[in-house]
């Protein structure tokens, strides 16, 4: 069959996803596959035994990362890489990641049933821990392979019972022996739901990101001084909570404050004791803040850092901060991102150049090689729930676009 007439088979995508969706189901529809989770695992092991179908090189890295290689008639050419992620959020939703991986899946087995071979090998990844739910921060995997986070830092990161991320790796049969280290890439694309309204809004098929915001994420820890609720005064209390329900506050009022297109949000907080009628003397929380200027968002930390620390002296609730993990903004290699534009009109699919809010291991591959992403719309634009859905048609218009570009740039010299 002639190239540009192929199609991906959405019957078959669709299947793998609702495969892929029963692994760590949850009663309202949504997925728990925790990164480094039993239910990885399971994902994990399914994800292999489909690569090894279409004959495909599977190596596992340092990192947990795993790879499918398919052979190029130039066989020693930088290869085109293309995938996402198969952990989730907790209670998360059963498009984000897995889509990506699905997707770039379906685009081989495509390629494998219609014998079509390509100048450059292709390579297909599981990127491990890309949400950095369980074990902060994200994008852990595709940081390292990329040089830029340092692999036993990643390995010593523990989640709230304590477990190493190294040690989780290992106990699910996926600390590879393979470095995670960058080898020459040509070119990285990534298949992703959108995560957010702009496409349904629009009523647009395809998204074609100009590139990905910066993300920084810090922890804060304060000390109170825990008493029972009862006999204590008011006066004179240093409570950790009340010190963070300010701190919390001034996160949410920041990017009004700092005039410009920011998000921030505070999404987890431990408290100490939580006992009902103990005053709290412990709290850690933290913080996420994300802008297209990175100097921008550094400047609000800057600003925010000085607010924590008048609530703390006039609260006496002493603050540690921990300034966890900052991935540079990324704007895409132009050219990748005019291919998806040209892909979705010559496909006959309706498009829009965006940025993405959320982060994806796409930051990472775009320090190391040209990089672009494909986004379909989410409904409703939720995303990180259990409703997090998009329509199949849209699954297989993104997979569509993505396989001509994959064939386009892997049949380049
Ligand atoms: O945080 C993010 O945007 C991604 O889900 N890791
Ligand atoms: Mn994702
Ligand atoms: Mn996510």
């Amino acid at each position: 069959m002639e190239a540009s007439k192929l199609r991906i088979n959405g019957a078959r995508l669709r299947a793998s996803l609702e495969e892929m969706a029963k692994i760590g189901a949850t009663p309202a529809g949504g997925v728990q596959r925790l990164a480094l989770s039993d239910e990885d695992r399971r994902a994990r092991d399914l994800f292999v035994k489909w690569l090894k179908e279409i004959d495909l090189e599977v190596t596992v890295d340092e990192m947990g990362s795993i790879f499918g290689r398919r052979r190029g008639r130039s066989n020693d050419l930088p290869p085109v890489m293309s995938g996402s992620h198969v952990d989730s959020q907790p209670r998360g939703g059963r498009f984000d990641g897995i889509l990506g991986v699905m997707g770039t899946l379906e685009v081989l087995r495509t390629l494998h049933e219609n014998k079509v071979e390509t100048e450059r090998p292709l390579v297909i990844v599981d990127w491990t821990n890309e949400e950095g739910s369980r074990f902060a921060p994200a994008m852990v995997a595709s940081g390292v392979w990329a040089g830029a986070l340092d692999r036993d830092w990643v390995y010593a990161r523990t989640d709230k019972d304590g477990k190493k991320q190294g040690e989780e790796l290992a106990r699910i049969g996926y600390k590879g022996s393979v470095p995670a280290r960058k080898w020459p890439t040509y070119a990285y694309y990534e298949f992703h739901i959108e995560q957010g309204p702009m496409l349904e809004r629009q009523k647009i098929t395809i998204g074609a990101p100009k590139g990905i915001l910066c993300l920084h994420w810090y922890d804060v820890y304060l000390e109170g001084e825990a008493n029972q609720v009862g006999p204590t005064p008011m006066e004179g209390r240093h409570d950790a909570l009340c010190a963070a329900a300010e701190m919390i506050l001034a996160v949410n009022t920041l990017p009004d404050r700092m005039k410009g297109n920011m998000v921030a949000t505070v999404g987890e907080i431990q408290n100490y004791p939580n006992s009902r009628n103990i005053i709290p003397d412990k709290v850690h929380f933290t913080v996420d803040i994300r802008s297209w200027d990175d100097a921008h968002a550094l400047e609000a930390w800057e600003k925010l850092k000085r607010d924590f620390q008048q609530v703390a002296s006039r609260r006496g609730t002493p603050i540690r901060i921990e300034e966890t993990w900052r991935v540079a903004h990324a704007p895409f290699n132009e050219k990748l991102v005019q291919r998806v534009l040209d892909t979705a009109d010559e496909l006959g699919y309706s498009r829009l150049h965006m940025v993405s809010g959320a982060g994806h291991d796409a930051s990472y591959m775009n320090q190391v090689c040209p990089t672009a992403m494909i986004f379909v719309p989410s409904i409703g634009g939720r995303s990180h729930v259990e409703v997090e859905r998009t329509t199949w048609e849209d699954c297989e218009a993104g997979a569509n676009v993505l396989l001509h570009c994959l064939l386009k740039t892997a049949n380049e010299k």
